[in-house]
């Protein structure tokens, strides 16, 4: 069927978007409104705070919200809370958290917490002019203009910190950046950092005009092409550790601690060579990062982004994590640069947020930072030491068996019997199904 562009959607209001949908694309079956209205809240104030988070909502789409208890954080013991589908990782993330605390917990630094953000502009003129013309006089010109901005956040202790001018005319004609840093406290600082640079573009513009530096074609050249933080933050980064004496490692696997330990560094070897393991064992950090950042109502595409840009700085897609078994200690490590917030953004409005950021004890944005550190370490020592042992599905797939179970529409009776027949063995979805099977046909 050919569908029809529509006008002004967003504009209709949620029943006419749905009676819309439901005729344009679901041929007109009204079970589908169902499935949206299920997922409605009953109370009608948080449904329509929810509404009014983003355009065009119809619904909400529910992720679980779990919780890792027993993680003990700089000598602080926290409950974790995790939003996230997968089955395995609020599991693998308890089981590592509990691993390590009789071994002195997870420790963390807060290594730096500078922002950044550009105004990428064209400008054909001599770079040295231009450089004397930003020290002189546009540079204090930039930081007055903003002072308006600034001024809150520079209560609290942050603003800008530094604005540079980048010279890029070697990889573009005429390139440059304003590159500015930015403390943003306790917020993720997206919008401040925005503003302030959007400020810096209509101030570079006025200045170039009013400035006798310039000649006039040159002025004409100017072209400001945009102003936007970035989401690489090497620069705002921390890192969080483990370590213990080999022979305490302790695992009940099945391997001695020394093998254990000579393994589990090969695997970190060989995702800090090989860009194919790098990416899925990063991915498993990240299981742990997003997920708290989901819960603590960050934006966990800014921190996937900045996490693979930063694993990728040196040229080659590398591991985020690090291993080494020296003079009897395994040492396991992760430098992780994140930007997140604890107020603005959805943290004062979202009530599970409230919840998570209470749970965790009303965090600082570096305190959150050290746990969203922890929490990505933990998940991926969980998968590591899965992964050079039993192997990953055995732990993945007991999670998993409920979702199998739940497609083939078991009761409650059968679920509690296929826990107890797979207690002791491997789940495989042949298995399940042919033992269902079995069951039924009884
Ligand atoms: C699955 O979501 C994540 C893992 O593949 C990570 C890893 O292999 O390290 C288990």
């Amino acid at each position: 069927m050919n569908h029809q562009p529509v006008e002004g959607f967003s504009k209709l209001s949620k029943q006419r978007k749905i009676d819309w949908l439901i005729s344009e694309y679901l041929s007109n079956d009204r079970s589908y409104e169902q499935i949206l209205q299920q997922y409605w809240n009953n109370s009608a104030e948080l449904q329509k705070l929810h509404e009014e988070f983003s355009e065009n909502t119809i619904s909400n789409f529910y992720m679980p919200y779990g919780i890792a208890p027993n993680f003990l954080i700089d000598g602080k013991l926290l409950a974790l809370p995790m939003a996230v589908e997968e089955s395995s990782v609020v599991a693998a993330a308890s089981k590592a958290a509990k691993f390590w605390i009789d071994k002195g917990g997870f420790k963390t630094t807060i290594i730096n917490t500078e922002k950044l953000g550009h105004t990428h502009f064209i400008f054909n003129v001599e770079s040295h002019k231009l450089l004397h013309f930003f020290n002189f006089s546009l540079k204090k010109k930039l930081l007055e203009a903003t002072e308006d901005i600034t001024s809150n956040m520079r209560k609290r202790g942050g603003g800008i910190l530094d604005i540079k001018l980048i010279d890029k005319t070697s990889e573009m004609p005429n390139y440059y950046q304003l590159k500015a840093s930015f403390d943003t406290v306790d917020s993720m600082g997206a919008n401040f950092i925005n503003s302030c640079l959007e400020q810096f573009g209509k101030t570079l513009r006025q200045e170039v005009a009013e400035s006798t530096d310039f000649t006039q074609e040159e002025k004409d050249s100017l072209q400001i092409v945009m102003n936007i933080l970035s989401n690489f933050t090497p620069d705002c980064i921390v890192r969080a550790e483990v370590s213990c004496k080999i022979e305490e490692l302790n695992d009940d696997s099945g391997i001695s601690n020394e093998e254990f330990a000579r393994k589990f560094k090969q695997a970190v070897t060989i995702a800090e060579i090989e860009p194919f393991r790098a990416t899925t064992h990063n991915k498993g950090i990240m299981n742990g990062v997003d997920a708290v950042v989901i819960a603590t109502g960050n934006d966990f595409r800014a921190t996937e982004a900045c996490a693979h840009a930063y694993a990728a700085r040196n040229g080659k897609y590398s591991s985020l994590t690090h291993c080494t078994t020296d003079n009897g200690i395994f040492r396991f490590w992760i430098d992780l640069p994140i930007s997140v917030g604890v107020v603005g953004g959805l943290t004062n409005l979202h009530p599970l947020v409230k919840f998570s950021l209470a749970l965790l004890g009303k965090p600082s944005a570096q305190e959150l930072m050290s746990i969203l550190a922890v929490s990505g370490l933990a998940q991926n020592f969980g998968a590591l030491r899965s992964l050079i042992t039993t192997g990953i599905q055995k732990g993945h797939m007991k999670m998993h068996l409920l979702n199998i179970l739940n497609q083939m529409g078991a009761t409650e009776e059968e679920k509690q019997y296929f826990v107890t027949y797979f207690k002791d063995k491997t789940v495989s979805h042949h298995e399940v199904i042919s033992e269902f099977n079995r069951l039924r046909a009884q």
